[in-house]
């Protein structure tokens, strides 16, 4: 088996191609990995990527899968790909652990008010606050896999109500769900911490914008830590300044790097983080993709591969 390595943006290409080789040698002895540059003959049969360019699948369209190294594969799917060629994302790999801190953080941040309290030590002011009622803070997690599950399961432990929302029917312990276009009212009525764990699809894309979350309850919150093109940020600054949504924590941006100057950076109800919510871990990211290179490699279909038709 011939593979290419090719992850343009990043940095650190050097301690991924070790260890992927190193894993490669273990599992898969005599398995070759390059590092993709143009030109080389179109003979490889599989490439582990993030965000490659379109001259790679050009140049090799010959490949049987593209391993991606992430979990979303909008970026993989906005290419020019034979029909063909497979995609295998990961599945958690170490990020739905991080998804469930970060969502747990910027929730609490929240129904415990500590925006405010870090206004009021910034004051020098000691003033207790009246405590929220938990039970009239129900969370709303869009996107129950890999991380949305493990997110709604984190968010239990700290007794709020929390429903689910997805395309198919899910049954979850402890989580009321919802699901398709006619559950969508419901889970949004009930509502008040809208969390989005949405992979970007033509189904999918603009889905938080002013008709769905006016369906929110008032004084909502929204944490999207999927991708940006999934809320429309200026529905989101008007309902914002209504009045009716109380804050949002996004990781994810319609343009990243966020431009400076942009509104969302300024906002007093704003917080932004830089697509940090989940990071892929290289450890666990390189067992699995050695995982699914010996699932093609005996010629079944590993987990993570991508039902391109339905876009995740
Ligand atoms: N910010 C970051 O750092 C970061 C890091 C990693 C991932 N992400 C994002 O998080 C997303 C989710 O990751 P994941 O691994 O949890 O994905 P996943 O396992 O593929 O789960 C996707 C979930 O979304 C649901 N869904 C898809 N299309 C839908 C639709 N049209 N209507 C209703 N529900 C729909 C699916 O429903 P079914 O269960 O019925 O199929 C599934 O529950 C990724 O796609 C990626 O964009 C962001």
């Amino acid at each position: 088996m011939k593979l290419l390595f090719s992850q343009p943006a990043a940095r650190g290409n050097d301690a991924w191609l070790a260890a992927l080789r190193a894993a490669l040698a273990a599992a898969m002895p005599g398995v070759q990995l390059d590092e993709w540059r143009p030109g080389l003959p179109p003979d490889y049969d599989a490439a582990i990527v993030w965000a490659p360019s379109q001259q790679l699948v050009d140049e090799q369209p010959q490949l049987k899968a593209l391993l991606n190294l992430g979990a979303g594969v909008d970026k993989l799917l906005a290419l020019r790909l034979p029909p063909t060629m497979a995609l295998v994302r990961l599945e958690d790999a170490g990020m739905a652990v991080q998804m469930a801190e970060y969502v747990c953080h910027a929730l609490i941040r929240f129904f415990r008010e500590f925006a405010a309290y870090d206004r009021q030590q910034h004051e020098q002011r000691w003033h207790p606050r009246r405590p929220h009622v938990r039970s009239e803070f129900p969370v709303g997690v869009m996107g129950l896999g890999a991380l949305g599950q493990r997110v709604a399961q984190a968010v239990q432990q700290f007794d709020f109500p929390v429903l689910g929302w997805s395309r198919t029917p899910h049954d979850l312990p402890g989580v009321q769900c919802f699901h398709g276009d006619g559950g969508l009212p419901d889970f949004l009525k009930g509502t008040r911490v809208l969390v989005c764990l949405l992979p970007l699809t033509p189904a999918t894309r603009g889905i938080l914008n002013r008709q769905t979350l006016e369906q929110l309850q008032l004084a909502s919150y929204v944490i999207n830590v999927a991708r940006g093109g999934l809320l429309v940020e200026d529905d989101l600054q008007q309902l914002l300044d209504e009045g009716h949504l109380a804050g949002a924590t996004l990781d994810v941006m319609q343009d990243e790097p966020l431009p400076p100057g942009h509104w969302l950076w300024t906002h007093p109800h704003v917080t932004v983080t830089p697509h940090i919510s989940a990071q892929t871990v290289r450890s666990e990211a390189v067992v699995q993709v050695v995982r699914s290179l010996q699932a093609l490699q005996r010629g079944e279909t590993p987990s993570g591969q991508v039902q391109r038709d339905r876009g995740y």
